[in-house]
Formats: C-alpha cells, structure tokens, sequence
C-alpha cells in the first residue's frame, strides 16, 4: 500500500506544491476546460501538481493515458490522451513514448503493457481494481467452457492478463455487440459482465449468450425507479445509460452507450437537460465543452477509479514506482484477444 505520509514530505522537498492563485491563474487556459466544475479555489490546489506533472512527462519521455472517468483535474490537467476503454487500448498500439502513466484502473495499465511489453507503463495505485476483473480467472473461463462447448469466450477487457489469456477476443462496451455478432456457432460466452451480456444480447437476437455472474459495483446501483423520478420531476430530460447498468434501467433510458458514445450522443444530440447514467466524473469532464446543457442526476463514483490522485501520478513519475508487469507468456496469449478485439471492431467500423 502506498505511504501517503512519506510520498508527502517526499514530494514537498522537490517540488512547490503550496496551493497558489497566482499560478492558477497563469494556468487559467487549462482551467478554462473545467471552469463550470472546478471553483478557483479549487485550481489553486490542483494547479502546483498539474505543472510539475507536465514538467517531469517532459523529462521522462512520458505520455499519460486517461479514462473518460478521471477527476477533471487528471482529464484536462495533464492527460495525452482521453477516451472510453476501446480508445484507450487503440491508443496504447499507437504510442511512442516510452512511458505510458495509466490514469484508469489496473485492468487498463495491464492492456497498455499488454500491447507494449518494451515500455514502461506506470500504474500511479495498484489498487484501483474494479469489481469486474475481481469476479473471474481464468478458471472460470475453463468453467465456462467445460459448461458450453464449442462455444467462443467473449471477454470484457475489464478483466485481468490470465482472464484475456484464456479468452478467444475481448470486446468493450462500445463493441460488444458487434463483437459477439460476428462470432461463429449460435452460442457465445460472455464474461465477467452479467449486465453486459444481458444488454447485448437483446441486441443481437441470432445468438444465444450465455454470460458469467459478474457487475459492475458502480452500474448495478441505479435503478429503473430512479430514472422514472428524475423525468418525473425534470419533463424533458434526456437519459442516458452505460451497458454495465441492469437491462430494466437501459430500457428507461433514451439511449445507452459506453463513455465515448455518450459523449458523441450528447455533443451530437445538444439535449436541454440530461442525466448520465454512470459513473459522475463523466459528466464534470464533458460539461465545459457542452455549455448549454445542464446534467442532472445521482453522483456514484466508482471507488477504483478515485484511487487516481495527482499526488499519485506525480509520485509515480517522480519515483518510476509502480511498474505494471505482465509474465510475457500471459502476455503473447492475451495479446492475441485484444488484437482481434481491435483488427475486429476497425475492420466492423469501416
Ligand atoms: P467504457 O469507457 O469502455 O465505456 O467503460 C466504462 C468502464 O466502466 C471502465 O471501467
Ligand atoms: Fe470497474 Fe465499474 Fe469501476 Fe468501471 S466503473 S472500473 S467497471 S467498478
């Protein structure tokens, strides 16, 4: 576990990290990106990390990948690269730095090293789980198998290196049903996502998918009532779901999508009011860039991913602490079901 205590004193003899307005406000165009979610206050404390992020990526030779639910300060402070899972692994193909600081959760810093065994890819707190990838090994994968034979195994990326070893592709919420389309026979295995599963294969009527018991911790708390009350007290609103919720609250919805999509539906659709039906950090990220729309609704935060501070990253950076390793013979085989997952859903996309 990480000693906050000591990375503190640590960080404070090396770099100035006192809250400062002054360097707020030369760092106002940053702070432009989040200015609806993010009081001044606020910026004065992010600021000093967020500069000695950029300086030590410069030294380093690093680039920072980070998932749509980051903090807005980690978003629009220091990220090179923003976007859903799906566009995070296409990017992980696609960098030539030789540091890659993951600002997501381990299964994605694993994807990343995944698809670049020869850098160095930094998980600033290898803590950030996600209840998904806790829910099955790659013995459950066998389970599956010996109960459906014959049958591919569609794994979630949201799963560990042994789990995407053991599986035939892997697939994110912005391809699973494309995915699970194009696989051969009429039954498909898909794991960890219960919720997923379920979704997709509303989706796509022609096969049979059979699914493992996992959720998502963050997902599986709303509920259709809740989607009824806030259109009930907001006539109006535009709802919109991630895949990971139950099948009864995707059906309240007007639309459901992964991050990415989401981001596309409200930047396209430009909708009065709407409430974001997943994980809260989405909505402040998007918010500045969507200044006419309003977001309403319940904040969960997914407890994984708010394990990623800038104290964190910083620490990492400054200390090249935190190496993600894969063992390479897990690694070639888990390779092999996100390359198809990407080759799969460019070659669908066209
Ligand atoms: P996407 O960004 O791929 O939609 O995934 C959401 C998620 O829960 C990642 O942990
Ligand atoms: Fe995992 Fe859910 Fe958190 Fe995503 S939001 S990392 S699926 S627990």
């Amino acid at each position: 576990m990480l000693d906050l205590t000591t990375i503190r004193s640590e960080l404070g003899s090396h770099y100035d990290l006192e809250p400062s307005l002054d360097l707020a406000e030369r760092m106002a165009d940053i702070h432009a990106r989040m200015g609806r979610v993010m009081p001044w206050p606020d910026w004065a404390i992010h600021a000093p990390y967020v500069a000695a992020i950029n300086q030590l990526k410069k030294e380093r030779g690093a680039v920072v990948l980070a998932h749509n639910y980051m903090t807005p300060q980690i978003y629009h402070g220091i990220s090179d690269v923003v976007g859903d899972s799906l566009a995070l692994a296409i990017a992980a193909t696609q960098v030539e730095a030789q540091v890659i600081v993951q600002c997501g959760v381990h299964f994605m810093a694993e994807t990343s090293k995944i698809l670049n065994p020869q850098k160095t890819v930094l998980m600033p707190d290898m803590a950030a789980g996600c209840s998904l990838a806790e829910s099955i090994t790659a013995e459950g994968i066998a389970e599956m198998r010996a109960r459906y034979p014959g049958a591919p195994v569609v794994s979630y990326v949201n799963t560990t290196a042994e789990v995407k070893a053991a599986s035939d592709i892997c697939c994110t919420s912005a391809n699973a049903a494309q995915i699970v389309a194009a696989m051969p026979g009429d039954t498909v295995i898909m794991t960890p996502d219960k919720w997923l599963a379920q979704n997709v294969a509303k989706q796509v009527p022609q096969k049979r998918v059979v699914w493992w018991d996992g959720a998502c911790i963050v997902h599986e708390q709303f509920t259709p009532q809740d989607l009824r009350d806030f259109r009930a007290w907001n006539p109006g609103l535009k709802i919109i779901a991630h895949p990971e919720c139950p099948p009864d609250v995707v059906a309240e919805a007007d639309y459901a999508g992964s991050t990415a999509n989401i981001q596309g539906w409200v930047e396209t659709e430009r909708p009065k009011q709407v409430m974001l039906v997943t994980e809260c950090s989405m909505a402040s990220n998007i918010s500045d860039a969507n200044p006419d729309v309003e977001f309403l609704g319940p904040c969960n935060m997914c407890p994984y991913m708010q394990k990623i501070t800038l104290e964190k990253v910083l620490w990492s950076l400054h200390s090249m602490t935190g190496v993600v390793e894969v063992d390479p013979k897990v690694a070639d085989r888990a390779r092999l079901a996100v390359q198809r997952m990407i080759d799969l859903s460019q070659r669908l996309a066209a």
